[in-house]
């Protein structure tokens, strides 16, 4: 069956998008970027008013000057509630969050549930409805059940799951590897086609699959992607307590295509709001299903990535003996570079710690101080790097920011207290801060420093 769309332009498609956090909000400017007429849908009433002012509520390199452009293009607008302009759309993006449910390791749905809802009493019959957020597989035939008799027609709802990752990711959303496409409705797949013609016109392979395997790709990806960064933080385990180096284990490893050296920094560990959340999800729904021994190396996956944060904590209680009053730098608390994301921080978790067991902890972080005040107002922020480190005991590279990589460490030394440096990414260079007269340790790796 071929149904006509109500099109803006020919090629143009009216879409709206539902839940503007970090993936609705650029998932929202990249249809704006594309051509397409765009609603953005947000009940949070400081995240709205910021969007609508062209201030993007969080940092990621890029998106706010694209949303500054689209705005000034009359392409997209904001709004807290659906109505009827929305409800004349062709094409509904629900992007809600699934975070971790506080008392358990599934994820909590709620929110989709509740989008999916609230969008069933407006949406026309011949509207798509394409989720993005990432869920626990079997999700989706349960939103469409309660659609179907909310709408009181067979909804054309569609798993279109979103590989962005933060720090590039309006580039991920316009230039994707891949999309894909899990319904069980042609015409969502023709609408979904037509939206994304000109990524698809570029090469990019479109995937239709059936609703489950959709669902699944998402959480598959990221639990891949979580083992393999745990799988070479388990060498470094073993490379701590063998003499060996996990940094050049990795190049060596790497350089075999079908392994890649891609995902190996050893470090310590991965965080963000998917990797951590979205194992542990994973395990959850497999058990629901049945199925948690097929999972259960999740578990190990996650706990090796734990693990890293205690090994910086015993190395500074190694280094400084007691904690008290000892004055600990951490450069960089956000989760990875180019972000101001703290959630489930690697750098955050370990600072919060060491200032428990009585350290002064002082965090600098290009972009993140503001989150951090909020989050954790216990810790000390400093803007200025050099203010930051004077008279540290010790400094602890949490996040690896181009800027920390660029330090000059003969000027940095004459700064601090004690000049030992804790690389927790694995990315100075240690001859050069060893011969500035650093004591360099770095996790998975053997550094003799004279
Ligand atoms: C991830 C997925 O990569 C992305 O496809 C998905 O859509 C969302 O989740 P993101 O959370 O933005 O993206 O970050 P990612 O680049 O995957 O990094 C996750 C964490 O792993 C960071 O804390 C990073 O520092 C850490 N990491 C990454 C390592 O410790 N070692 C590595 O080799 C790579």
């Amino acid at each position: 069956m071929t149904i006509s769309l109500s099109k803006v332009n020919s090629g143009l498609v009216k879409v709206t998008v539902i839940g503007l956090g970090y993936l609705g909000a650029t998932h929202a400017v990249a249809m704006a970027e594309l051509g397409h007429e765009v609603i953005g849908i947000e009940p949070d009433s400081s995240k709205l008013e910021s969007l609508k002012a062209g201030i993007l509520p969080f940092h990621e390199p890029g998106l706010d000057k694209a949303l500054t452009k689209v705005l000034a293009e009359n392409r997209i607008t904001f709004q807290a509630t659906h109505d009827s302009s929305s409800a004349s759309a062709d094409l509904h993006f629900i992007c809600v969050g699934t975070p971790q449910t506080k008392d358990s390791d599934a994820a909590d749905t709620s929110y989709v549930v509740a989008a999916a809802k609230e969008l069933a009493a407006w949406i026309k019959p011949t509207a798509v409805v394409a989720g993005k957020s990432t869920v626990p597989v079997g999700t989706a035939a349960t939103l469409k059940a309660a659609m179907d008799e909310i709408a009181g027609f067979d909804v054309h709802l569609a798993w279109n799951p979103e590989f962005l990752r933060e720090g590039t990711a309006l580039e991920d959303s316009l230039r994707p590897d891949r999309i894909v496409v899990g319904t069980w409705s042609q015409h969502s797949v023709d609408v979904l086609k037509e939206v994304y013609a000109p990524i698809l016109e570029t090469g990019t392979p479109l995937l239709q699959l059936d609703v489950p395997t959709a669902e699944l790709v998402k959480v598959a990806a990221n639990a891949f992607l979580a083992t393999k960064i745990s799988f070479i933080n388990a060498m470094a385990e073993v490379a701590e307590v063998s003499g060996a180096d996990a940094v050049s284990l990795a190049k060596a490893i790497g350089y075999d295509e079908r392994i890649g050296n891609k995902f190996l920094r050893t470090g310590i560990g991965f965080g963000g709001g998917c990797l951590p959340k979205d194992i542990r999800g994973f395990v959850a729904r497999a058990e629901e299903l049945g199925v948690g021994s097929a999972v259960e190396f999740l578990k190990d996956v996650d706990a090796v990535n734990l693990r890293r944060r205690d090994k910086v904590v015993e190395l500074a209680s190694q280094e400084l003996g007691s904690l008290t009053g000892k004055k600990i730098t951490m450069l960089g608390i956000s989760f990875k570079p180019d972000s101001d994301d703290l959630r489930d921080s690697p750098a955050l978790d370990i600072s919060r710690r060491l200032n428990a067991m009585g350290a002064k902890v002082t965090v600098h972080d290009p972009v993140s101080l503001s989150a951090l005040a909020t989050r954790s107002p216990e810790l000390l922020r400093e803007e200025n790097l050099n203010e930051a480190v004077r008279g540290a005991d010790l400094v602890i590279l949490g996040t690896e920011w181009k800027q920390y990589r660029e330090i000059d460490p003969q000027t940095f030394g004459s700064v601090v207290a004690t000049k030992t440096i804790i690389d927790g990414r694995n990315v100075l260079d240690v001859a050069a801060w060893q011969s500035a007269g650093w004591r360099v340790i770095a996790l998975g790796r053997n550094i003799s420093n004279g």
